[in-house]
């Protein structure tokens, strides 16, 4: 017999979570202006907002941080650190952030001026925040097949080449401080890149002298897709394509709460010398001197060891099974989905299941709304909130899909957990017609709404 699926980890340590009644949520809901990011954390079940800085770290991470060196200036744990990100990435200069947007802040502030454009592959939301706060412009340069759910493509976060090739031609470079490449690209889905693409790409950026920066918070999930998916690496191990991907690149931004498996943690890391001088500069305005840069001696210690862990095969086939296991339930319960699944999300198609309301009353968080008060699961809308309005002429900004993230923390839940969430989901899909009202804004912050924006129910 087969044997089957077991996770790659043994449990050490726990934490009550508690069920609420419908009533209750009810409450809790309105209270919070129907913004999930409202709530308090003991008035959710299954919290499935985010992958960031919510998994479990290792016995392992944990004895790293009795170890941390918390010296101002050349802590041995920034050494370790550096090390590590060399051993992985191969980038050789490298300064540590309190977050992966605390590296772009950094970084951008080095090389981005107004009137840029920044090509790539759906930028994640601080990224293009990032962007647009100097007054640049992020164009999006995704394969047309990441835009409709049911297409099956096995590399959905690719760059077209044909999009890319028209922003490098038609401008100078002088114009385009960098291509970001977003590994696994979250916006479309936890989408990977592969390893073909990020080649290209890099060829590409070479001819018209523009460097490529990747957005690495989920660079070890992109490469066991590679693994899985991309002929001709199924032999190779996870270091040697993390290698590859990265060779493929000038610089990199990271959010260590996502694939180095830690609670808080950033870098930045590059080849070029001068642009490091010119980021250091930033680094220590704005997070701390170049040896600590926002973290603890001890948390650096964590990221390090977390790399390591973070680029397991065997830690990464448990998490993205768990992703896929969840995934497929949803579709039992006819659920649609994004397809293939993502790496560290489902993410599922709200315009299917709610075609009756309408774009303007924000179908993603009406169902994200409706998944919590059916079950106290709070997932995250990438839809039209989050798509927020644009810099220039204020309107909202409509992308092509309106999904429901949900978001499934490093080692935290088990299979049960994601048995009760596709339960929960069918319900409301089965229910759905009797879902009529959707949502307006009652109040929105001018950038980044979606944290903070007061929504009331429409129809009421
Ligand atoms: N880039 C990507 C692709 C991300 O997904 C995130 C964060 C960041 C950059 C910013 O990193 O949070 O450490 O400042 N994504 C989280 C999410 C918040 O829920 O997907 P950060």
């Amino acid at each position: 017999m087969e044997l089957p699926f077991a996770e790659s980890y043994k449990i050490k340590m726990v934490e009550s979570i508690r069920r609420s009644t419908r009533e209750e949520r009810e409450q809790w809901i309105e209270n919070a202006s129907y913004n999930l990011f409202n709530l308090r954390s003991e008035q959710v079940f299954i919290d499935l907002l985010t992958d960031s800085g919510t998994g479990a770290m290792s016995d392992k991470q944990w004895s790293a941080i009795m170890l941390g060196d918390e010296s101002y200036a050349g802590a041995s744990s920034f050494f370790k650190l550096k090390d590590a990100v060399y051993e992985i990435t191969g980038f050789e200069h490298f300064l540590p952030t309190h977050q992966g947007r605390a590296a772009e802040n950094v970084l951008f502030s080095a090389m981005i001026k107004e009137g840029d454009l920044v090509p790539g592959n759906s930028h994640f939301d601080t990224t293009k925040g990032h962007i647009e706060y100097r007054k640049a412009r992020a164009i999006d340069c995704t394969i047309d097949e990441a835009f409709n759910t049911t297409v099956i493509h096995p590399f959905k976060g690719n760059i077209d080449h044909n999009k890319l090739e028209d922003v490098l031609k038609n401008n100078t470079s002088e114009k385009i401080p960098a291509i970001i490449v977003t590994v696994t690209c979250n916006s479309s889905g936890g989408q990977p890149v592969s390893m073909e693409n990020l080649r290209e790409t890099y060829k590409m950026a070479q001819k018209y002298g523009i460097p490529v920066l990747f957005d690495s918070a989920r660079f070890a999930e992109n490469a066991y897709f590679i693994k899985k998916r991309e002929p001709g690496y199924a032999d190779h191990s996870i270091r040697d394509i993390v290698r590859e991907m990265f060779s493929y690149a000038d610089m990199m931004t990271m959010s260590s709460k996502k694939d180095a498996i830690v609670n808080m943690g950033g870098f930045i890391a590059m080849r070029d010398q001068e642009l490091y001088r010119k980021a250091s500069v930033y680094n220590i305005i704005f997070e701390g001197y170049v040896t600590y840069g926002g973290m603890s001696g001890r948390d650096m210690n964590a990221v390090a060891q977390g790399l390591y862990e973070g680029t397991e095969y065997d830690y990464l086939d448990t998490r993205i099974s768990q992703v896929a296991y969840l995934g497929s339930k949803l579709k039992s319960f006819d659920v649609p989905v994004q397809e293939p699944f993502g790496g560290h999300a489902i993410f599922i198609d709200a315009k299917q299941i709610l075609p009756h309301i309408s774009v303007e009353q924000f179908q993603a968080q009406t169902l994200a709304i409706e998944l919590y008060l059916e079950a106290g699961v709070r997932g995250v809308e990438i839809g039209t909130l989050l798509a927020d309005r644009d810099p220039v002429t204020r309107e909202n900004r409509y992308p092509k899909l309106e999904l429901l993230r949900l978001a499934i923390p490093r080692r935290v839940y088990t299979n049960n957990h994601m048995d009760y969430v596709a339960a929960a989901m069918g319900n409301v899909v089965a229910r759905r017609d009797k879902i009529r009202n959707g949502l307006r804004i009652a109040y929105e912050a001018p950038i980044m709404r979606h944290f903070t924006v007061k929504l009331e129910r429409t129809g009421l």
